[in-house]
């Protein structure tokens, strides 16, 4: 923001003289045209506005600073914060806009000249018959695209900047692959964001698989994809986002077209006063944003793929872990480069040895012999990653043969063999938990002195390293947790001392009788009630989705299983067979919170002293899980469904762990299926860090529900003219907490407790994690032993309820499945 106001106000001080100048030898000021002509040039503070006032195109500087770099851009003609969606001559700027113009040539080609007249860029298209600077103009469309056509029919098109991006897709630009020629289009993330010129991301269709793109790292290592794309369910393969996206009354659709001639991608928005696009970041991730005229900002609607699987996002000799603070942390035995850019959370500089490896320094004329060599370095494995590229395969019988080989040659940085003997002699990028758990090792060498020798003569395996202090900062970690877990050696569950029952596959069809009687169904598997030998009724949870081996499935078990509240549910046992993955639990007569709140008649409904009571003990349920367990656990997926009332209504959470267990495809499934207004957290839209205080949040917007007996997800089909949340918080203020109550309790509530809930709900949904309370001090706040200031608005849920346009808000409150 501060950029954008300084590169405004440099370019009005430059500009004074020019302005002036330009405005004098016209004789009147450049009316709003959206055309180029050879006679009708552009010029230093001329701009095109397209009809219809949407974009607008001409010179313009990112950043500002003493070097004045000047670029030929579109940007949107009515947000005040410069958004270039196009950049011409990224690669060549120009330093004085006033002595340049951007005209069309004698060929008929767009070009910019600069103050010698010579060629800086140009539309450089083959020439047409018939071009020539008397036959061709320049338009802006008001889709933001530069056509260059024939001035007797504008729709005569000889090229246009849709098909050259720099890093943007707009609505209506298609996205795709010319089959004839072959040839793909691009688009190339800036190099920072105050330099246009291209940088190391760029986004590709892939050459070799139909319906989809990739994202590449310096024109040669594909990082990602988010999968094929399939036209039935419009979503990707990889990335179920879209599915949500282009529902009917999303405000935009995603399209995949493949023919003959070409396959492209193309997004097409349903209202032209929406401004959204699709970008290329400097950081690696792709990004959907949408103008908000409430917040006059852009808003994040989407971000893929995650910073970690972003290439090089950590530097070389890093390790990264999405859910960890930081992000990345050096390996064990090295340093970050640069300590303030790495404080700063710029990793990309990576990590440096504390101590060289021996060999290398005296490399020369005094090398040492090989067999002191085999004294001075070392290796310590890291299991379970995904290992870095550009390996270099090299021939060993054996696993040791392939460690010495590596030893002997001393620009081996580090190995790993699985039958195959791999060597890696190029910096170590991307080492990061590999999300499938295929159990991949790599062996890092160090200097003998930075790995102490253990008892084991042989065993030189030494932990994984990662940033255990972290979790001693009380930092919630789940990825974290899960490897060092990982790293005590997995034993079976009877010596760990839980109470466990391992089910067989078959006894649990018995006992379900064949999974007939459903009690539920979730994100993640659907419940089944069961009745054991004794008698005692059970609900049994069948998941989906979990490609956890066996051995992992088993550690995770016991650790859920040694987690005892009288507000958590209890795991009972479990069952792991071959594919099936159970989970058995104690069976809850009265069903969920959902069903007790929401599935009652309206002469029905829960008393208010018995609603108090299930809030607070839903909060101490979750202070237990955050802070007191050994491994802090985040519930990641608060709601009402995922809460069970027992016989005497007292609530247990249930689904804690699952986050855990399910690792990476937790979070993609959360981040993606569901919509930010239901109980999500901002932060699982911005691909940030998840904290415990994501839970704070959705147990806010949970509050809300049992307060009100409304659903979140159900604004606009009640015709309220607020968002539950604002009013909430704006009665609060006016001091009519009553009006919130849910009617079918006709004013039957404690008005100070009732206060008390409306004000904790306001304070766990601030945008800012800072701002929301912990679990612990929710709890001590709704049993009065803490006093509860007044409440802010929640800004976040105002600017999404108050957005110009009602219809993104129904799409995002879409995207959250309904039970
Ligand atoms: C158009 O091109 C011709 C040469 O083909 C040149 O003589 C003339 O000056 C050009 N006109 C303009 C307005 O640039
Ligand atoms: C104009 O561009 C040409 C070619 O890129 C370059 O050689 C020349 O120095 C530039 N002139 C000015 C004044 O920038
Ligand atoms: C125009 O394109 C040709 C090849 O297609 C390339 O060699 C040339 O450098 C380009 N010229 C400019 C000014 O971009
Ligand atoms: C203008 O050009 C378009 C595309 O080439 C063509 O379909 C259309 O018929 C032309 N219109 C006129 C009036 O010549
Ligand atoms: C962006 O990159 C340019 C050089 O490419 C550099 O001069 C500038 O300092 C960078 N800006 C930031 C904010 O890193
Ligand atoms: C990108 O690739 C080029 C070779 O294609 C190489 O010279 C350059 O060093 C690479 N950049 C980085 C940052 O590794
Ligand atoms: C991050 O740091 C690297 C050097 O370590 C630097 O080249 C790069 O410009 C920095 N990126 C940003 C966005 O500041
Ligand atoms: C070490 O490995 C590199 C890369 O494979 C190779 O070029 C070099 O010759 C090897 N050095 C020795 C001493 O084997
Ligand atoms: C062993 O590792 C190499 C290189 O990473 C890989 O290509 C190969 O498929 C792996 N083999 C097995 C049996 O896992």
């Amino acid at each position: 923001m501060a950029a954008t106001i300084t590169a405004t106000l440099h370019s009005c001080v430059l500009y004074m003289v020019a302005v002036m100048l330009v405005l004098s030898l016209q004789g009147a000021p450049a009316g709003a045209t959206d055309v180029i002509t050879a006679t009708q040039p552009l010029s230093g503070q001329q701009k095109l506005v397209s009809q219809g006032g949407k974009f607008a195109l001409g010179f313009y500087q990112p950043g500002g600073g003493p070097q004045a770099k000047w670029y030929i851009a579109i940007w949107y003609n009515k947000v005040p914060k410069v958004t270039p969606v196009w950049i011409a001559n990224r690669e060549m700027p120009i330093s004085d806009p006033a002595s340049s113009v951007l005209t069309i040539w004698t060929d008929g080609n767009l070009v910019l000249l600069n103050k010698s007249r010579s060629i800086v860029w140009s539309s450089n298209t083959t020439i047409t018959a018939g071009a020539s600077n008397t036959t061709v103009v320049a338009v802006l469309l008001n889709t933001g695209n530069l056509v260059l056509a024939y001035a007797s029919n504008t729709s005569n098109m000889i090229w246009q900047s849709f098909d050259h991006p720099t890093d943007t897709q707009l609505p209506g630009m298609k996205f795709g692959r010319n089959k004839v020629t072959g040839v793909s289009d691009r688009q190339v993330s800036w190099r920072n964001h105050t330099d246009p010129s291209p940088g190391i991301f760029s986004i590709v269709m892939d050459p070799n698989i139909e319906a989809q793109y990739l994202f590449i790292w310096n024109n040669s290592w594909p990082y990602f994809t988010p999968g094929k794309f399939n036209p039935q369910t419009g979503a990707f393969s990889g990335i179920p986002a879209m599915t949500a996206i282009s529902q009917p009354h999303s405000i935009y659709s995603y399209d995949y077209v493949n023919n003959d001639k070409e396959e492209y991608f193309l997004l097409t928005i349903k209202d032209d006063n929406i401004f959204l696009r699709t970008v290329i970041d400097p950081s690696g991730q792709q990004k959907g944003m949408v103008w908000l005229e409430q917040k006059q900002d852009w808003m994040l609607y989407f971000a893929q793929p995650s910073l970690c699987s972003v290439y090089s996002s950590c530097g070389a000799f890093s390790w990264c872990a999405m859910d960890s603070v930081p992000m990345c942390s050096c390996l064990r035995g090295f340093s970050a480069r640069s300590p303030t850019e790495w404080k700063s959370g710029n990793y990309t500089g990576g990590c440096t040895r504390n101590v060289a490896l021996p060999c290398s320094l005296s490399s020369g004329s005094s090398m040492p012999s090989m067999s002191r060599r085999h004294e001075e370095d070392r290796f310590y494995i890291i299991k379970n990653v995904r290992l870095p590229d550009g390996s270099e395969t090299v021939q060993a019988a054996s696993k040791s043969d392939c460690e010495v080989a590596c030893l002997n040659n001393c620009s081996c940085l580090a190995y790993s063999y699985n039958g195959t003997c791999s060597f890696w002699h190029i910096d170590l990028m991307n080492l990061q938990q590999d999300p499938d758990n295929k159990g991949d090792s790599i062996f890092i060498r160090l200097p003998a002195s930075e790995i102490p020798r253990t008892k084991s003569t042989r065993g030189r395996t030494i932990g994984v390293v990662i940033v255990v202090s972290a979790l001693t900062l009380g930092v919630c970690l789940m990825a974290v947790s899960r490897l060092v877990r990982r790293r005590r050696r997995i034993q079976g569950l009877h010596n760990i001392g839980v109470n466990l029952i391992a089910f067989r596959y078959k006894d649990l069809q018995l006992i379900t009788k064949n999974f007939s009687d459903k009690l539920g169904g979730g994100s993640f598997g659907s419940v089944f009630k069961g009745v054991l030998q004794d008698g005692t009724a059970v609900a049994i949870k069948k998941l989906e989705g979990v490609h956890q081996g066996e051995k992992q499935f088993r550690a995770e078990m016991s650790t859920i299983g040694k987690i005892h509240h009288v507000n958590l549910i209890r795991l009972l046992g479990f069952c792991s067979e071959r594919e099936h993955r159970l989970l058995v639990y104690e069976y809850m007569p009265h069903g969920s919170l959902d069903g007790c709140l929401f599935k009652t008649s309206s002469d029905d409904v829960l008393p208010w002293n018995m609603r108090y009571q299930i809030a607070i003990g839903i909060a101490k349920g979750l202070t237990y899980l955050h802070d007191k367990c050994r491994d802090c656990i985040i519930h990641c997926d608060i709601k009402p469904q995922n809460i069970l009332l027992d016989a005497s209504f007292a609530p247990k959470v249930s689904d804690f762990g699952l986050a855990k267990l399910l690792g990476r495809d937790f979070s993609r499934v959360m981040t993606t299926m569901r919509g930010t207004i239901g109980y999500l957290a901002p932060e699982w839209i911005s691909g940030t860090a998840i904290t415990a205080k994501a839970d704070v949040f959705s147990y806010g917007m949970m509050l809300f529900e049992i307060i009100s007996r409304r659903r979140n997800v159900e604004f606009g089909k009640q015709h309220m003219d607020k968002f539950f949340p604002i009013l909430v918080a704006e009665k609060i203020q006016e001091g009519d907490v009553k009006a919130v109550l849910d009617v079918d309790m006709r004013g039957d509530a404690n008005l100070e407790e009732l206060k008390r809930a409306c004000m904790v709900a306001c304070w766990c949904v601030q945008e800012d994690e800072s701002s929301r309370p912990n679990m612990g001090a929710v709890v001590q706040m709704l049993e009065g032993l803490l006093q509860i200031n007044m409440p802010p608005v929640p800004r976040y849920l105002q600017v999404l309820a108050e957005s110009a346009d009602q219809s993104a808000i129904q799409s995002w409150t879409e995207l959250s499945p309904s039970s």
